[in-house]
C-alpha cells in the first residue's frame, strides 16, 4: 500500500537529484507509460524536459492532436511533434510481411528520434516509460525465457550511440501503479486507461502492405468502433479492441448500384496476461449498430466481419 502524494515528492526529488540542471529527451508515444513519464519528470524538471513525438502515420483517428492538445496545452510541457508519415510509408511501400513491417517501422523510429536528438545536443538523459514488468520480461529474453512469436519493440529501442545517460522513472512500478500515479498528476483518465496499442501500430492493422488510402479508412472505422464501444459501456470490459483493415474487396449493393469496397473486422478480447484471451461477447445490437454506422459512414468499406478467434491458436493482433 502507498501513499500517492508522499511516492510523487518522493520521485520528483530522486529525479531531481538524478538529473542536476542537466537536460532530458523523451519519446512519447501517446501510450500509458510514456505519457506517465512524461507527466512525473514535467513535475519534476519542468522546462529541463523536451519530449519527442513521432507521427509514423499509423496512429488511430486525432492521437496526435490529442497528444500535442494534453501535454502542449494543458500540461505544458515542451513536445517537439515530428509528422514522419511519408517517410514511413515510402519505406513500407511494396512490403507485405509482417516481421519486416515491425523492423522497418521500428528501424525508422530510431532514425526519426536520433535526428530529433541531434538538434537537442544539450541533452544528457535519455527518459523512457519503462516500467517494472518490462525489466523481468527483458531480463527473461536474455535467459532465453521468454517466447517472443512477435518481435516487439517497446523495449531497448534506442541505441546507445545516442551517447545519452538511460532515466527510467517508472522502472520500479507495476502497471495499475503507473494508472494510477497517471491520474494524480493530472492526465485524463481516457488516457491513463487506454486499451494497449502496438508499438507498429495501424501498420500491422492493415493485412499486407500498407498504404495511406487504407490507413485513413481503417482509422475511422476504428474509432466507431471505440466510440460505440463507450457509448455502450462495453470499453472497460475489454481489454483490447479495435479494426482490422483488410485488403480484400466484395461486391456489395449501395441504392440501384453495385459496389465492390473492402472489408474491416473487428476484433475485441477479454484477457488478463494477453498471453491468452477471450473474444469478447458483445451484444449483437452494438455490433449491428458499429457495422451499419461503418459501412453507411466510411466510404470503401462495404462490409463489416466481427473475429470469433481465441488467443490460442490465434494471436490478439493479425499480424
Ligand atoms: P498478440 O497479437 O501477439 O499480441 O496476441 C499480444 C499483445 O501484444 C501486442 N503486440 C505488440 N505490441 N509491438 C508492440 O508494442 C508489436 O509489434 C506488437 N505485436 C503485438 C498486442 O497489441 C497485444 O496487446
Amino acid at each position: 500500500d502507498w501513499n500517492m502524494p508522499d511516492y510523487i515528492a518522493e520521485a520528483v526529488a530522486r529525479i531531481r537529484e538524478q538529473v542536476g540542471d542537466e537536460e532530458v529527451i523523451l519519446g512519447l508515444s501517446g501510450g500509458v507509460d510514456s505519457s506517465v513519464a512524461a507527466a512525473l519528470l514535467h513535475r519534476a524538471i519542468g522546462e529541463q524536459l523536451t519530449c519527442v513525438f513521432v507521427d509514423n502515420g499509423l496512429l488511430r483517428l486525432n492521437e496526435a492532436e490529442q497528444v500535442m492538445e494534453t501535454f502542449g496545452r494543458s500540461l505544458g510541457v515542451r513536445v517537439v511533434h515530428v509528422d514522419a508519415t511519408e517517410q514511413f510509408m515510402g519505406h513500407l511501400k511494396g512490403v507485405s510481411d509482417p516481421e519486416q513491417k515491425r523492423k522497418i517501422i521500428g528501424r525508422e523510429f530510431v532514425e526519426v528520434f536520433q535526428a530529433e536528438a541531434q538538434k537537442l545536443p544539450k541533452a544528457k538523459w535519455l527518459a523512457q516509460g519503462t516500467i517494472y514488468p518490462d525489466v523481468i520480461e527483458s531480463a527473461g529474453a536474455k535467459t532465453g525465457k521468454a517466447h517472443a512469436i512477435k518481435s516487439h519493440h517497446n523495449v531497448g529501442g534506442l541505441p546507445e550511440t545516442l551517447n545519452l545517460k538511460l532515466l527510467e522513472p517508472l522502472r520500479e512500478l507495476f502497471k495499475d501503479e503507473v494508472r494510477e500515479l497517471g491520474v494524480a498528476l493530472g492526465l485524463p483518465h481516457d488516457m491513463v486507461y487506454r486499451h494497449p496499442f502496438p508499438g507498429p501500430g495501424l501498420g500491422v492493422r492493415i493485412l499486407g502492405e500498407v498504404k495511406k488510402e487504407f490507413a485513413d479508412l481503417l482509422r475511422r472505422a476504428d474509432a466507431i468502433f471505440i466510440d460505440e464501444l463507450r457509448a455502450a459501456d462495453w470499453y472497460d470490459k475489454t481489454s483490447q479492441a479495435f479494426a482490422v483493415f483488410l485488403p480484400v474487396k466484395s461486391v456489395g449493393v449501395m441504392g440501384d448500384g453495385r459496389t465492390y469496397e473492402y472489408v474491416v473486422a473487428l476484433r475485441a478480447v477479454q484477457t488478463q496476461d494477453f498471453m491468452t484471451a477471450h473474444w469478447a461477447e458483445l451484444p449483437h445490437s452494438l455490433l449491428g449498430k458499429v457495422s451499419n454506422r461503418i459501412i453507411n459512414e466510411v466510404r470503401g468499406i462495404n462490409r463489416v466481419v466481427y473475429d470469433i478467434s481465441g488467443k490460442p491458436p490465434a494471436t490478439i493482433e493479425w499480424e
